[in-house]
């Protein structure tokens, strides 16, 4: 099977030296993607800015925004029978980044925002019938909820939610908790663990879902 993975945080840039950001620090997409390889399958990671390197034998596409990242997945859709977009994207960015430095003698800007684009809304006309797409859920509060609702607003097979309220999980930790809700189907959990183990139990959940797809 082909895999394309989406790892890590974007960056919208305020100037040429500052942008705006998120604590992912790619380490549950980097997992994902090495747990999809060891599995046999050929796997393209798509990666904003992180300090990892790349898994063995994963063919890496560095990234810095949420365009950039839209135009990396759109280049990659035909070619893969798994999506799992394990990144951290930007919703919003400044809609008119300055062409030099601001300077502190200015003051404090005022930022106009835009949404930045929605990957998963960009790229849902074009999903084929034979492919599964896998989203996150990123939460502090009513996880369940949002979780389902991004599973149907997004147009996909499952969800992974997960809590980035607490240090020990989530964001920029080695180990997650996982709830994984399926599209019209049983909500699955994966205890507290290393982000290893979460990664290679999903994948093999993933494997099942496309494996009748075919
Ligand atoms: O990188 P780590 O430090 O290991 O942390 C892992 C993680 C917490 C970042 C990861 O497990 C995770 O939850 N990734 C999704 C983060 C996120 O953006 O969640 P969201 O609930 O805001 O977005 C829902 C889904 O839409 C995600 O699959 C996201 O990739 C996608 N999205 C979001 C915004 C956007 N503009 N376009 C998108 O496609």
């Amino acid at each position: 099977m082909n895999v394309l993975v989406t790892a890590g945080p974007t960056r919208e840039a305020i100037d040429p030296v500052r942008f705006v950001s998120n604590r992912s620090s790619g380490r549950m997409g980097y997992a994902l993607a090495a747990a999809a390889r060891r599995a046999g399958h050929a796997v393209r990671l798509v990666s904003g800015p992180v300090a990892l390197d790349p898994p063995p034998g994963v063919r890496l596409v560095r990234v810095v925004s949420a365009a950039d990242m839209l135009a990396a997945v759109e280049q990659n859709l035909p070619w893969c029978d798994l999506l799992v977009m394990a990144a951290a994207v930007a919703d919003w960015r400044p809609k008119h980044p300055a062409a030099h430095k601001l300077k502190k003698a200015d003051g404090p800007p005022v930022i106009e925002w835009e949404p930045a684009p929605d990957i998963l809304a960009a790229i849902a006309p074009r999903k084929k019938s034979s492919q599964v797409f896998c989203g996150f859920a990123a939460e502090t509060r009513a996880l369940a909820r949002e979780a389902k609702r991004k599973l149907r607003e997004k147009h996909l097979d499952v969800i992974a939610a997960n809590d980035v309220s607490r240090s020990d999980r989530g964001f920029d930790s080695d180990r997650n908790e996982l709830a994984v809700f399926f599209a019209g189907g049983p909500v699955r959990r994966i205890p507290l663990a290393r982000k290893s183990v979460c990664a290679a139990r999903l994948i093999s959940w993933l494997e099942k879902i496309a494996a009748k797809k075919k």
